[in-house]
C-alpha cells in the first residue's frame, strides 16, 4: 500500500486562555480517529502557529485534511509538503510539542510570508526533522505490516 507524508502549518485561532483545554480536545479526538484510519503522525503548538505532519494512505490524509482545512481553530493553512514515503517515521500518532516558542513561531512566520519553492522546502525538511526529534521516535520498532496495513490497532 502506497504511503504519503503531508505536512502543513497554520495560524491559531484559539485564545491563549483556553489554549491547553482546546489543543487537548484536538490531541484526544487524533487519537480516537487517526489510528482507525491507518495515520500516523505527530502535532505541534507554539501557542500561535501549529504544524502537523500525517502519515498514511493518500485517500486516508484527504479525508482528514478536508475536515481539518475547514476546522475554525485555525486558519491560514499552508501545505508545505506532499511526498511518497517508504516507510512512516512516526510509531503512532503524537502531540510532538506544547508550549510557546518564538524559535519555531519564527520559521513557521517566515514559511507563510514567504512560500516561494526554496524556501518552502527547506522549511518543511526543517519542521519534519524537529517533529520527529519531538515525537515519540521513529517506526522502526514496529511490526512492518503496521507499514501495510490500513489499521493499526
Ligand atoms: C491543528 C488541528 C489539527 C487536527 N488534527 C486532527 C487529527 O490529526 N485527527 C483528527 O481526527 N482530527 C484532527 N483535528 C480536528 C478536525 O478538524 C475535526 O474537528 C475532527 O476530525 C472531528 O471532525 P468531525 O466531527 O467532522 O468528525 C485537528 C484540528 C486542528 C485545528
Amino acid at each position: 500500500m502506497a504511503l504519503t507524508s503531508l505536512l502543513y502549518i497554520s495560524r491559531s485561532m484559539i485564545a491563549p486562555s483556553e489554549a491547553a483545554g482546546v489543543v487537548a480536545k484536538i490531541v484526544a479526538t487524533a487519537h480516537a480517529c487517526n489510528p482507525a484510519m491507518g495515520l500516523t503522525g505527530a502535532l505541534l503548538f507554539t501557542g500561535t502557529y501549529f504544524a502537523q505532519v500525517l502519515e498514511g494512505e493518500s485517500a486516508a490524509i484527504d479525508m482528514l485534511m478536508e475536515k481539518v482545512r475547514h476546522d475554525p481553530r485555525h486558519d491560514q493553512l499552508l501545505v508545505v509538503d506532499r511526498s511518497p514515503l517508504d516507510q512512516r517515521h512516526f510509531s503512532d500518532w503524537s502531540m510532538a510539542y506544547f508550549g510557546p516558542s518564538q524559535f519555531v513561531a519564527r520559521h513557521v512566520t517566515r514559511l507563510l510570508n514567504d512560500p516561494s519553492p526554496a524556501e518552502t522546502r527547506r522549511g518543511a525538511e526543517w519542521l519534519k526533522e524537529l517533529l520527529n526529534e519531538f515525537s515519540s521516535g521513529p517506526a522502526t520498532a514496529l511490526p512492518s505490516s503496521v507499514n501495510a496495513g490500513p489499521i493499526l490497532g
